[in-house]
């Protein structure tokens, strides 16, 4: 199947979620492995793969766009197709199928999230006989896991542990585009970290939309525990994992970030809402009280964990009031970071038949107040490290300037710090140094790498 692909140049747009670019570096690994090469733009790029998300509107509008404008960029020189291909996949590949075939005259193939394995030969259809396509399955076969994978970084690796969700929260789209939830076999993922270990992978993060209910569909109880347990005796350096819903986040699970090794002091848990009103409206299926109650019990194991959350401000019917029980939520929580979302109506899910009158200026000055809010308690969380030790799991160095490092500190904080003279930053990149916290802002620390 290699020969249209050798000697061909592709790109891959990512928007979304982890589990996205997570698909993408499979993607990335598939078309490589035909003899296709990775390069970083559509100018460059014989073959153009958009994976898409539908989570919220704005990024679903873009792309309609972003295709559509890609017919004025001009094919490379020496481009051995004689043309620019071009594929959507990801989740509104999924929701539109043959749709988007029919709304964008120069893409040439669709496929969803279950069948991404079917793009190499979708690709080969569109090159030698001219053929647009779409291949959307309505669920997935079997876990996809075999694909080969090209990884972006070589210390990181993310690990799927389970694709789809079967929580239905009321304004996601998320349950119709990638299907029931479906675990993996412990042993399969057992496997891929000791491979990643062996590899001299650093870092591991243990993908899912509901990691917590990882094992249900195929051992009849949830087994996310036995999951931490297997990775953490790979002797991985760190774990991490996201993300979780706070209905299934059990004890277990939480005494683990007193006792495993590698399980690193930071928890993304989204709480969308402070409001119990609200909470039920989204079917989230916990209350606020119980939500502080987990935080609280994660503190008493772990009194440094950093965490992190994702809110959803003018839910369908959100009072002022709803608004303000979320507000004081995160004043008590004290996030080191909050991924803020203005709701947006998603046709399909049950919210989008809710009465929605609240006007938009109100909603956008409520998002206001809380993104004050949670720059001004990032911030706070920050100082908190002025003078502490942290290692730095080296990523690579400063955007703005390539003579500072920048790296991961456990909690997941951007850490910058001048590079050692003498000391080659490539050889660097994915190792961990001590670095001494002298400056704290919102978004990041900086700091000196200390003598180990
Ligand atoms: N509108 C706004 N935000 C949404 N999210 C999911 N669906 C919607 C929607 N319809 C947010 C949730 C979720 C995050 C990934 O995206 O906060 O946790
Ligand atoms: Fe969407 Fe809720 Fe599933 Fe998360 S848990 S993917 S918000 S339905």
């Amino acid at each position: 199947m290699s020969s249209v692909f050798e000697g061909t140049t592709f790109c891959i747009h990512t928007f979304g979620c982890q589990m996205n670019k997570h698909d993408s570096e499979r993607v990335s690994g598939m078309l490589e492995g035909l003899g296709s090469l990775p390069v970083e733009t559509i100018e460059e790029a014989d073959l153009v793969v958009f994976m898409t998300c539908c989570v919220r509107e704005a990024a679903d509008t873009r792309l309609y766009g972003q295709v559509a404008s890609m017919k004025n960029i001009p094919l490379r020189e020496g481009s051995p197709l004689g043309k620019r291909y071009s594929a959507v996949g990801g989740c509104i590949g999924q929701r539109d199928g043959e749709k988007l075939l029919k709304a964008l005259p120069h893409l040439d193939v669709v496929f969803g999230t279950h069948n991404l394995g079917s793009l190499p030969g979708l690709l080969r259809r569109a090159i030698e006989r001219h053929d647009r396509a779409s291949e959307v399955l309505e669920a997935g076969e079997a876990f996809s896991s075999d694909l080969p994978t090209a990884r972006e970084h070589t210390w990181a690796a993310w690990l799927p542990i389970t694709v789809g969700c079967n929580n239905f929260c009321s304004y996601c789209i998320v349950p119709y585009v990638r299907g029931r939830e479906k675990s993996r076999k412990l042993e399969d993922i057992a496997q891929e970290a000791r491979g990643y270990v062996e590899a001299g992978v650093k870092e591991i993060t243990l993908l899912g939309q509901n990691v917590n209910s990882y094992g249900r569909d195929l051992y009849g109880e949830p087994r996310f525990v036995d999951v931490l347990d297997a990775v953490d005796a790979t002797g991985i350096e760190r774990l991490r994992f996201a993300t979780s819903h706070p209905k299934d986040l059990t004890d277990e699970v939480i005494e683990r970030f007193g006792t495993l090794r590698s399980l690193m002091p930071a928890l993304h848990l989204p709480v969308q809402s402070g409001s119990n009103r609200i909470l039920e409206a989204m079917n989230r299926r916990y209350t606020r009280e119980r939500y502080l109650s987990l935080i609280e019990k994660l503190r008493a194991v772990r009194p440094d964990i950093a965490l992190s959350t994702d809110i959803i401000v003018g839910f369908p019917g959100e009072t002022e009031a709803d608004f303000m029980e979320t507000y004081r939520l995160v004043e008590e929580v004290g996030y080191s970071q909050v991924f803020t979302f203005i709701y947006s109506k998603r046709e399909g899910t049950p919210a989008a038949e809710m009465e929605d009158d609240t006007p938009r200026e109100v909603i956008q000055d409520r998002f206001d107040r809380l993104v004050d809010l949670v720059q001004r308690k990032a911030f706070e969380a920050n100082q908190a490290e002025l003078g502490a030790v942290v290692d730095v799991l080296v990523e690579g160095t400063s955007k703005r300037d390539g003579a500072i490092l920048a790296g991961k500190s456990p909690k997941n904080q951007t850490v910058h710090a001048p590079i050692p003279s003498g000391i080659d930053a490539a050889a660097l990149i994915g190792s961990t140094v001590p670095v001494r916290i002298e400056e704290a802002r919102t978004w990041y620390l900086s700091g000196t790498v200390v003598d180990a």
